[in-house]
């Protein structure tokens, strides 16, 4: 489906800056997510490589196939952080043009592109020309309400011979807000012959199941909505085979997986920064638990590996808010 990787299920973890690190794949792996991204790596840094670059450059044999996703605007030094990446043995190339951070607009970069198609062409042309795996761009529905075309960055990019497409439905303007525009997705896919991967409201197996009814899309990005819900690929697989869902993790599930991600993500980063790190994943992964704000306020606070070990252990103990309700993390009505 993208180049030689054919995916069993058409769903992949979508590159969130800050996220999507070596210890959130293998967990969402572990949960059937076949392919993944890193978080987006500027060009410009992989050139210097820092040891922060490096790190977030790490994977595992079972963390694959790994896509990685260069951020740059220059010839040169896309072609240069090709060069670095190389010995790592990226499965596929992503070109972010999505990209809506003020900082990253201002040098020209992410969603910028999209006002730059025929850059968008070269930027592409140099990639595919010189890597030996699936080159893939990320676009955005347009830069903003008066200027969508993303058909039109879609077919630059196409011509330059990439393997697949990802297209946000949102505009550069929206940000994350707003709801994601089907029709644009739509449009695109009809226009282009390579698989078209769709990114936007993927919050539930409802909405994920919605997004391929009404784009036509070949794969969908889950990207929000699998903070603190891993399980989103599980239920989503079996949705889209059967119609139905897989009961909700009780609470002693929910704890295991924190446990089995703290663990992971203090292997990688240190207990302390790894603790620290996993502050934001502890209020995601409670969602939904009754009576959790104190709980979440101290965790949020906690320090070292045992402060948070024993804040997990405390949730076997919660219920469910809504006992006989759905996941509660960003599920949106579809
Ligand atoms: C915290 C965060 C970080 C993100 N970082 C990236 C990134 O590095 N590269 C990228 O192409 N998209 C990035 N995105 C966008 C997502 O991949 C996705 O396209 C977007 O969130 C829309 O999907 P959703 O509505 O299902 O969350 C990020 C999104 C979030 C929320």
């Amino acid at each position: 489906m993208i180049g030689n990787i054919v995916l069993t299920h058409p769903l992949l973890l979508a590159p969130m800056a800050g996220i999507t690190d070596l210890p959130y794949r293998l967990i969402t792996r572990s949960f059937g997510c076949e392919l993944a991204f890193l978080e987006m790596v500027s060009s410009r840094s992989l050139v210097h490589a820092s040891e922060r670059t490096s790190r977030m450059l790490s994977s595992a044999a079972e963390d694959r196939p790994l896509g990685v996703q260069l951020l740059g605007n220059e010839e040169g030094d896309v072609l240069k952080a090709l060069e670095k990446i190389r010995p790592r043995g990226f499965d596929v190339i992503d070109l972010n043009a999505a990209c809506p951070v003020p900082k990253i607009i201002k040098k020209g970069k992410g969603a910028s592109l999209l006002r730059e198609p025929k850059k968008v062409k070269s930027l592409l042309e140099i990639l595919v020309k010189n890597a030996e795996v699936p080159v893939t761009v990320k676009i955005r529905a347009g830069w903003d309400r008066d200027t969508v075309n993303a058909r039109d960055v879609a077919l630059h990019a196409e011509d330059a011979g990439i393997s697949a497409l990802t297209i946000h439905g949102r505009t550069r303007q929206q940000g994350y807000s707003g709801r994601v525009d089907y029709a644009v997705i739509h449009e695109v896919k009809k226009a282009l012959s390579i698989s078209v991967i769709a990114s936007g409201d993927a919050f539930s197996p409802q909405l994920i199941r919605k997004m391929f009814h009404e784009t036509g899309c070949d794969a969908v990005a889950v990207a929000r909505g699998s903070l603190g819900n891993p399980w989103i690929f599980r239920d989503t697989i079996s949705f889209l085979a059967s119609g139905t869902i897989p009961e909700r993790p009780a609470p002693g599930e929910i704890a295991d997986t924190m446990r089995r991600h703290l663990d992971l993500t203090c292997a990688f980063y240190g207990d302390r920064r790894g603790a620290i790190r996993f502050r934001k994943l502890f209020s995601w992964y409670v969602k939904g638990l009754h009576d959790i704000r104190t709980m979440k306020e101290e965790a949020f606070r906690a320090q070292t590996r045992e402060q948070m070990i024993s804040f997990i252990e405390n949730i076997r103990g919660c219920a469910y808010r809504h006992p006989e309700g759905a996941y509660e993390g960003f599920a949106l009505s579809c």
